[in-house]
């Protein structure tokens, strides 16, 4: 605890979009002195305008245990962010939980997928298995299971106003997103209030939607026709792949699709909006706000 006798809050991967959120929430609830940012550098921007707020910045790298360990020292509450990288995930995280568990972490907060444990979705075997590390390691855990980032589709919004079309290998599927300020609201209340140890919390949007309504907010926005076009999720790959994205990120993308045609990312549980005390952002603003040049991120984070 600080002198303050309040906890010690560390954020991983502060720098990134999720996390300066999760830092400009808890800058809200709680005086900086009792935060602590993870970075990999000290020199990014975005660490240096935490910095500026008078959070202390420490390297947290998940690939470097020595400086893991350094990290969480005399730390009381920690949020990992799931890390970003495409190979050696779980490794990854595994580490963090080490450190953690070696540094007398009293809550361990962790961003997972929702319903990770039945999810269908590829990406959630590494949540599963951080799930089970963190299980096996006796630490006072909760476990954050994050639905879809509605960031993820606003991307769909600059080809589709150029194409008229919106793509993709959901079906009639329905999406519960919520926006990355929504989910770093939640993390934020967590990481700040009592009574979280051994809670799992399933966190999606209010709202569900399909692609095709999707399609249907951005030629409202716009004010001009845009089609919703579903194809198997072999065909969207390569589209994705013709986009410019790498090969493993358009196979990522078109699996969850596929698993989203079956429901894998519909939830009507609100956990989210509980949490938060408010609902979560809606879909048609947010379409809005991206077709007129908005991005949801800087909306909504200090950084
Ligand atoms: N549910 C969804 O729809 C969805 C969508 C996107 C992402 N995600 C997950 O949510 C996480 C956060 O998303 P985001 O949008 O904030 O991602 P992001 O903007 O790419 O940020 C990732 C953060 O992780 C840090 N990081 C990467 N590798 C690291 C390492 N080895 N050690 C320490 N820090 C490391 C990055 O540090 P640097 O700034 O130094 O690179 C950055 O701060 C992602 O990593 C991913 O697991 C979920």
């Amino acid at each position: 605890m600080t002198n303050s006798n309040r906890p010690r809050l560390f954020v991983t991967g502060s720098t990134g979009a999720l996390g300066r959120l999760v830092i400009t929430e808890l800058l809200k609830r709680v005086p900086a002195s009792s935060i602590v940012a993870g970075v990999r550098s000290l020199d990014h921007d975005v660490a240096k305008q935490i910095a500026a707020h008078g959070v202390e910045l420490r390297i947290a790298d998940y690939s470097r245990p020595d400086t893991l360990l350094a990290a969480f020292a005399g730390i009381d509450r920690l949020l990992l962010i799931s890390s970003s990288a495409q190979r050696d995930r779980v490794s990854q995280h595994q580490n963090v939980i080490e450190a953690a568990k070696a540094a007398g972490v009293g809550l361990f907060a962790y961003t997972s997928l929702l319903h990770a444990d039945t999810s269908p979705l590829g990406l959630g075997e590494d949540h599963l298995r951080t799930e089970a590390l963190l299980k096996a390691s006796g630490l006072p855990v909760v476990l954050l299971r994050h639905g879809w980032y509605m960031e993820n589709h606003m991307a769909a919004v600059p080809p589709a106003l150029h194409h008229g079309a919106v793509i993709g290998s959901a079906g009639e599927g329905r999406f519960s997103t919520a926006t990355r300020a929504d989910f770093a609201e939640s993390a934020a209340i967590v990481l700040s209030t009592e009574g979280h140890a051994g809670r799992i919390y399933e966190l999606a949007g209010d709202q569900s939607y399909s692609l095709a309504d999707v399609a249907d907010a951005i030629a409202a926005s716009a004010g001009k026709p845009i089609v919703y076009k579903d194809m198997p999720g072999a065909v969207f790959k390569n589209a994705l792949i013709g986009m410019g994205l790498p090969e493993s990120v358009a196979e990522l993308i078109a699996d969850s699709d596929v698993a989203a045609s079956k429901g894998a990312l519909e939830d009507n549980g609100r956990q989210l909006s509980a949490l938060i005390g408010r609902p979560t952002a809606d879909y048609r603003q947010v379409v809005e706000q991206t077709v007129r040049g908005g991005s949801v991120h800087e909306g909504g984070g200090d950084f």
